[in-house]
């Protein structure tokens, strides 16, 4: 089925050995260049000089660079095309010192220096977490000033509010209720499944926007069984209006939503409101009769929401509208790249059928016997080629940009950065890197912009395919790492490879216009991570 709205990547899912028919795709909003950079000048601007002195220098100053030859090198027409052109800012293997509007920012680069740059705990990542929760996320001015700080070693010893919440995340994320968080995620999932199949029976499901699968359905899934399904059932709109709230967030930054006009911060607004609306219910509701064993219970869906809503409960400033800002930030960080990296997944493995043989064979060897949708899910976690087609989709699509402020003076690698100074890395050199990826030569290994998962798979001693990072260690970096990664990457992991394990093995899909996804699909083709918190 061809759709005729010429930007969408449509979808149709057959139940398999039925006849699929075609489809076409759908776009999600693009992310401009401009709007990355403006959301980095927007923050430089609201700051101050910095005040660190260098007299005390044992160490080496990173060499200026200028600004008027990086912006005459690189090209502005995507953020990443620009971190790809601009090569004297982002493709030294030392970092260059840049200064703009008064501040000095240090652009570090060299996979050495950004794993000791993350490992780092002096450099703060509140500054720009609070600039975000403010404007893009609509968090009033008298939370932010009270309780997201500059220095995250306040004077009276207070945990600020940003450690504080790290450390309820990474405790759900990594503990007992995250494991209980993804066994609800599965049977979510698999109910979602078997209703697909049903849908399916007679003709198949046709999706005009392929995309909707995940930004929608299973958006749905996921959000059901981390915060229980009232917060749906109490606001049917949520998902649209996320959607277009995600779409939109870097408009907010740099103020260009006002030029589409005010239906993105109606969006905003009603997302806030259903968040804020769901917990007021929940607090009413639950109670000890209500929880169960693992801490979850109907109302908030996990422990989580409900320790996190007690917690800012006793917090001077946190009223109920600061609430909802701090639980959309933690929406948005948990689904906006998992959902993209999980379409991706998906739409790889369809659009290729020897990769969709290949996998449907490992799928089918993780199976529990006599059951069609029970699979050992830790031994598909580790089949190789399913690996290597998430980190590929990880290392071609996503692309993280970190943002932190030295508390002190720094010293990354015998380099110093002076206190008050802006670090800024991008992992799209060490991603993008031809001397990393393509070490056979273009020959045998296709260019960095190719997806082709074999990057990560190497044979054994016995010649089998082994899924494999040792040859490419501290160049694929979607997760951050040292002091901060992603707390989320495991259930990203498992999100996206048993959602592909069960689409493969129950339908066929046949994704319309086949090989041109790629064009069609250009302003998705790579995704800035996003984990605003
Ligand atoms: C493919 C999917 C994902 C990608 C590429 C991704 C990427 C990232 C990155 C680059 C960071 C910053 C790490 C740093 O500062 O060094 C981060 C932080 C974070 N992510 Fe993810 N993430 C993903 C999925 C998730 C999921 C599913 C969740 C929740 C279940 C999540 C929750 C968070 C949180 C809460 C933080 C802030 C951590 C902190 O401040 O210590 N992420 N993520």
């Amino acid at each position: 089925m061809l759709s005729n709205h010429s930007s969408d990547l449509s979808a149709y899912l057959s139940l398999l050995n039925d006849h699929p028919a075609d489809l076409k795709p759908s776009l999600w909003p693009q992310v401009v260049f401009a709007l990355l950079l403006g959301v980095i000048v927007h923050y430089i601007m609201l700051q101050r000089c910095p005040t660190g002195t260098h007299d005390s220098f044992a160490y080496n100053t990173p060499p200026r660079a200028s600004l008027i030859g990086c912006l005459s090198e690189a090209s502005l027409e995507s953020p990443l095309g620009f971190v790809r052109s601009a090569r004297s800012l982002f493709w030294r293997h030392h970092p260059v010192w840049l200064r703009l509007f008064g501040t000095d920012i240090f652009v570090l680069q060299g996979g050495q220096n950004i794993t000791a740059m993350l490992k780092d705990s002096s450099l703060s990542a509140i500054p720009l977490a609070a600039h975000l929760l403010k404007n893009a996320f609509r968090m009033p001015s008298h939370v932010i000033n009270s309780h997201y700080r500059e220095s995250e070693f306040p004077e009276n010893g207070a945990t600020p509010m940003h450690t504080k919440v790290r450390e309820l995340n990474r405790k759900f994320l990594t503990g007992p209720q995250g494991a209980a968080f993804a066994d609800r995620f599965r049977t979510g999932l698999k109910a979602y499944i078997q209703t697909l199949e049903q849908k399916s029976l007679s003709e198949g499901v046709y999706w005009e926007d392929f995309a909707d699968l995940f930004r929608k359905d299973l958006t749905a899934v996921v959000l059901n069984a981390m915060c229980g399904d009232k917060l749906l059932q109490l606001s049917p709109g949520f998902l649209d209006d996320f959607w277009e709230f995600n779409d939109s967030l870097i408009g907010f930054l740099t103020y260009t939503s006002w030029i589409s006009g005010t239906r993105k911060y109606a969006a905003r607004d009603r997302v806030l409101l259903a968040i804020e609306r769901w917990q007021t219910a929940a607090a009413r509701h639950c109670n000890a009769h209500t929880t169960n064993s693992t801490g979850a219970d109907p109302h908030w869906g996990s422990s989580f929401f409900r320790e996190r809503y007690d917690m800012m409960q006793q917090l001077e400033g946190y009223d109920a509208p600061a609430m909802a800002v701090q639980e959309l930030a933690f929406l948005y960080a948990l689904n906006s790249n998992a959902v993209i990296a999980t379409f991706w997944t998906a739409l790889e493995v369809f659009k290729d059928a020897d990769l969709l043989d290949a996998v449907r064979t490992e799928v089918e060897s993780c199976r529990v016997p006599g059951e069609t949708m029970e699979f050992d899910t830790d031994a598909l976690l580790r089949q190789p080629v399913l690996q290597a087609v998430y980190a590929e989709v990880l290392r071609l699509r996503g692309h993280g940009m970190f943002v932190l402020k030295a508390n002190h003076d720094v010293n990354i690698q015998g380099w110093m950065i002076p206190k008050g100074s802006l670090v800024l890395a991008s992992s799209t050199p060490a991603h993008m890197d031809s001397e990393v990826w393509c070490t056979d030569g273009p020959q045998s290994h296709p260019p960095v912009d190719v997806f082709w998962p074999r990057r990560f798979l190497q044979p054994d001693s016995e010649g089998t395919m082994k899924f494999s990072q040792k040859a490419t260690e501290g160049s694929w970096a979607p997760f951050g790492g040292g002091v901060n990664p992603c707390p989320g990457r495991q259930f990203a992991k498992l999100q996206a490879i048993l959602t592909v394990a069960l689409l493969v093995s129950r339908f066929d899909c046949r994704v319309s216009r086949g090989a041109d996804v790629e064009n069609e699909y250009e302003e998705l083709r790579y995704w800035y991570s996003r984990y605003y918190w």
